[in-house]
């Protein structure tokens, strides 16, 4: 029987219930199964047929078989083979999984597809979320889709303007507040217990990260059932993190991976309270009152999933590394001029943290490395405007444009037929 239970103490919770954290010990929760009853259905089922998508894995995710699902085609991202920037790097194999090719750009449609066809089941009108960005346009999109009421709480002034443009397009009622997103993350969880017909969709829900964890089966099919030795990803409120090692468990588990990769997680500089606990080798953390990075989208200081993040990191003995804004916007740019993938900030921090981890002798070159970007860099085009070279401007002349870019004067026509 698919159901809840708490993360800490144990205490079970029915797949309908619903609640946010464990009413006994106040831990977060997340979704069981009974893998015999996976793999039955797995058995009569002719999901190997279907395309790479998040619902090519609908029987390992809890929603009932005559749900309605609320699907914009999310999933079957591409898992890029980077041999240039392998070699820039000095790594022998390296893979960028491109999350930024889901509808609305970033890895969250994954959860949210999942999230929005339970709000269905549950019979929801209106959904809420806090968000540093891609969240917010993620659920105000699929809450469209479903033709659901959607309320988004932004920290004022700190998301990425295309982030912002996507809720407000997709008709979601956008409230700035004038604080940061773990005090719109603390009001939201508040307000969707005091007004019991509001569905929060924020990563503290297990729901919408069953179907996150649908990027760990990918890569493993991608790689014809061997799972890379390391999955490095940026990490905010640390869902992500936790929803892929669930995926890759539950795969092992099935017997459809016989490996599992080392979960490496890295973090803004300004932001980092689980890289920081992990190199402390704590197994708890200290928050970040006042979090600050350019990577706006992983600008949080009180992730919700920091424990199941830390026992991810530490049951898969990998390991966790902070990054500098100037590592991040750098390895932004190394990724796309190398490699033709254009992704934001908060995305090119897992290159970044590759890139300090290997120069520090905690990565070895032999292994086989995913990174996952989690977000397009269309999102946050201002970031690259202030920080990179302008472009260049001259007359329409042509003689002006072959001096500005060094185009050699033509040889002479006798010259070549010659
Ligand atoms: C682009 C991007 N990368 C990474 C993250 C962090 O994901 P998580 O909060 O699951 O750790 C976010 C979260 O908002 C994001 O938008
Ligand atoms: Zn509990």
């Amino acid at each position: 029987m698919i159901h809840q239970a708490c993360i800490s103490c144990g205490e079970k919770y029915g797949a309908d219930e619903i609640l946010y954290s464990c009413e006994r010990c106040g831990d977060i929760l997340e979704v069981k199964y009974d893998y015999d009853v996976i793999e039955e259905k797995l058995r009569k089922s002719d999901w190997k047929s279907l395309p790479l998508s998040v619902w090519r894995y609908k029987d390992f995710m809890p929603i009932r078989p005559s749900s309605k699902i609320v699907s914009l085609n999310e999933g079957g991202t591409g898992l890029h083979s980077c041999q240039r920037l392998a070699d820039l790097l000095g790594v022998k194999q390296l893979y960028v999984k491109n999350e930024g090719e889901n509808p609305t750009g970033s890895f969250k449609d994954r959860g949210m597809t999942v999230g929005i066809t339970k709000a269905l089941e549950l019979d929801m009108k209106t959904v809420i979320c806090a968000s540093t960005g891609n969240t917010s346009a993620s659920l105000a999109a699929y809450a469209a889709k479903a033709g659901l009421q959607c309320t988004v709480l932004i920290p004022s002034g700190k998301i990425a303007y295309g982030k912002l443009a996507q809720a407000i397009v997709y008709g979601a009622k956008a409230v700035q507040i004038r604080g940061n997103f773990d005090q719109a993350l603390k009001m939201v969880l508040e307000l969707s217990e005091k007004h019991r017909e509001v569905y929060l969709l924020n990563s503290i829900n297990p729901f919408r990260l069953e179907g996150q964890k649908s990027l760990a089966y990918e890569i493993c099919d991608q790689m014809n059932g061997e799972a890379p030795d390391r999955v490095i990803l940026p990490m905010g409120n640390a869902g992500n993190i936790s929803a892929a090692w669930k995926g890759f468990t539950e795969f092992n588990k099935l017997g459809l991976t016989n490996r599992l990769p080392k979960m490496t997680g890295i973090q803004a500089e300004g932001a980092a309270p689980i890289a920081q606990a992990i190199k402390k080798g704590s197994n708890k953390i200290v928050p970040v009152d006042e979090p600050e990075t350019v990577a706006t989208a992983i600008r949080i200081g009180s992730p919700v999933n920091w424990k199941k993040a830390i026992r991810a990191i530490g049951e898969s003995k990998g390991t966790a590394e902070t990054v500098t804004d100037g590592e991040i916007l750098e390895a932004q740019k190394m990724l796309a001029r190398s490699e033709g993938l254009f992704v934001e900030p908060a995305s090119a921090s897992s290159v970044a943290g590759l890139k300090k981890l290997l120069e520090s002798g905690k990565i070895d070159r032999d292994e086989v490395i995913v990174c996952v970007t989690t977000g397009h860099g269309l999102k946050d085009p201002d970031i690259i405007m202030k920080t990179s070279e302008k472009p260049l401007e001259v007359d329409a002349e042509i003689e002006s444009i072959e001096k500005l870019v060094g185009l050699a004067r033509p040889i002479p026509a006798t010259v070549v037929s010659r």
